[in-house]
């Protein structure tokens, strides 16, 4: 069967990605993170206008350009032929032939939060193996199947095993500052778009070994015993967008690590933390999670997001702050709870992050609460990092509106509680 070019009357665009010499500053990120299903990034004629490589250039030097597509392929999806535009991705073909791809997880259709190839919360059965079908090039006569098999073992990027010296946002204040507080990873692709991405090169990653979670537990439990540490924890990029996977692995850690000093810590933007999400990560083991509230007004979230669609941006700002809650006041007595909150004067007000702390503070003025001073990264590179003296204002504020726990990160390292 042959698929139609209009959707909905409209026609449906196709992309190709170049180089802007004139804005590339040859810094090599785009060859070393970015799984090109081209060849190379700046291959045009074998572009499949993927974006992954547009989302992760940190000099906005890629530039998508419109193109026509002509020649067709056959493509085999659940059994079923199809014929789809050449070069173009699973992903595409498949929104083509009338799937829903989601930025939020939806019973129905596909998710694919990320777009780089990191998170494998696309991945489907292609030509027999588990690829990303974001970055996945179609091919003639590839097989696909969108039905994956309850027993099939999911996949994701992780990378950068390390002990820890300060830990995250969900580490309790009387660990940070010793040697090594926790091991870490972190695992590649988010589904948000901060132009101040501290974590860019995990973030927009699809380069690597797509581990299963048992081997993730196994890579994690040699790194606790190497750094001498109870904690181990998962950040990212964004750790819950493949939630199969977290939860799996959460649950293949615990079964690895039986000793009561073992501790699952889960860094997270919560932004698609739901209640049942929540129980689930709480049953499979976790005992400690750190949800960042980026934001009391949808207008600042986008803003430090770079999220500039409003619907999906105040349903990731509301799932976030509901996650906040219902995790406190559900498992407050269970699993250690830190909230992160960022400042910088460019990006939210000292007066927003007062509200956001009140706002804390009404539902336990015990919970942790950890201020980032967001610097000058990534894509924005124009914003100041905050001087220690405006964290501390922040830090002073905060005490004297009845918040317990409260550390900032500083220039200088932590202050506080
Ligand atoms: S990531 Fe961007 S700036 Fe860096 S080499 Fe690639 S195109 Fe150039
Ligand atoms: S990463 Fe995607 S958009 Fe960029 S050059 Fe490769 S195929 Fe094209
Ligand atoms: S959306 Fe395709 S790998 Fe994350």
């Amino acid at each position: 069967m042959k698929i139609s070019l209009m959707q909905g009357g409209e026609k449906i665009r196709f992309f190709s990605a170049t180089k802007n010499p004139e804005k590339c500053l040859n810094c090599g990120a785009c060859d070393e993170i970015v799984a090109c299903p081209g060849g190379g990034v700046g291959n045009t004629s074998e572009c499949a206008g993927c974006g992954a490589c547009y989302l992760a250039c940190p000099n906005e030097a890629i530039e998508l350009f419109e193109v026509q597509k002509r020649s067709e392929i056959r493509i085999c999806v659940d059994g079923e032929h199809f014929y789809v535009p050449k070069g173009i991705t699973v992903l595409k073909a498949l929104e083509l032939l009338g799937y829903e791809i989601s930025k939020f997880p939806e019973k129905e259709g596909i998710f694919a939060p990320c777009n780089s190839g990191g998170c494998y919360s696309c991945a489907l059965e292609i030509d027999g193996i588990l690829k990303p079908s974001c970055i996945t090039k179609v091919k003639e006569d590839m097989k696909i199947s969108t039905e994956l098999p309850e027993n099939l073992v999911p996949r994701r990027i992780v990378h950068g095993w390390m002990g820890h010296p300060v830990g995250g946002v969900g580490t309790p204040w009387w660990l940070k500052g010793k040697y090594y507080v926790e091991a870490a990873v972190f695992a590649c692709g988010c589904n948000l778009r901060c132009p101040q991405c501290q974590n860019w090169t995990t973030t927009y990653c699809g380069k690597g070994e797509a581990l299963d979670p048992r081997k993730a537990a196994i890579l994690m439990t040699l790194a606790r015993k190497r750094y001498g540490v109870d904690r181990m924890a998962i950040s990212g990029g964004e750790s819950t967008l493949n939630r199969r996977w977290l939860v799996n692995y959460i649950k293949e850690l615990k079964s690895l690590n039986r000793d009561e000093k073992a501790r699952f810590h889960v860094d997270t933007n919560a932004t698609l933390l739901t209640e049942d999400y929540i129980d689930e990560l709480v049953e499979a083991g976790v005992t400690d999670i750190g949800p960042d509230l980026k934001g009391f007004r949808v207008e600042t979230f986008m803003k430090i997001t770079g999220i500039s669609e409003r619907e999906l941006a105040e349903k990731y700002h509301r799932t976030s702050w509901n996650a906040f809650k219902y995790l406190v006041e559900n498992y407050g007595d269970k699993v250690f709870v830190g909230v992160g909150i960022p400042y910088n004067q460019d990006l939210i007000s000292v007066e927003e992050v007062l509200k956001i702390g009140e706002e804390i503070c009404k539902v336990d003025p015990e919970i942790q609460v950890c201020v980032l001073d967001y610097r000058p990264e990534f894509r924005n590179r124009k914003i100041s990092r905050p001087s220690f003296q405006e964290m501390k204002k922040i830090w002073d504020a905060l005490k004297s509106i009845g918040l317990k726990f409260v550390i900032c990160q500083t220039v200088h390292g932590y202050i506080g509680p």
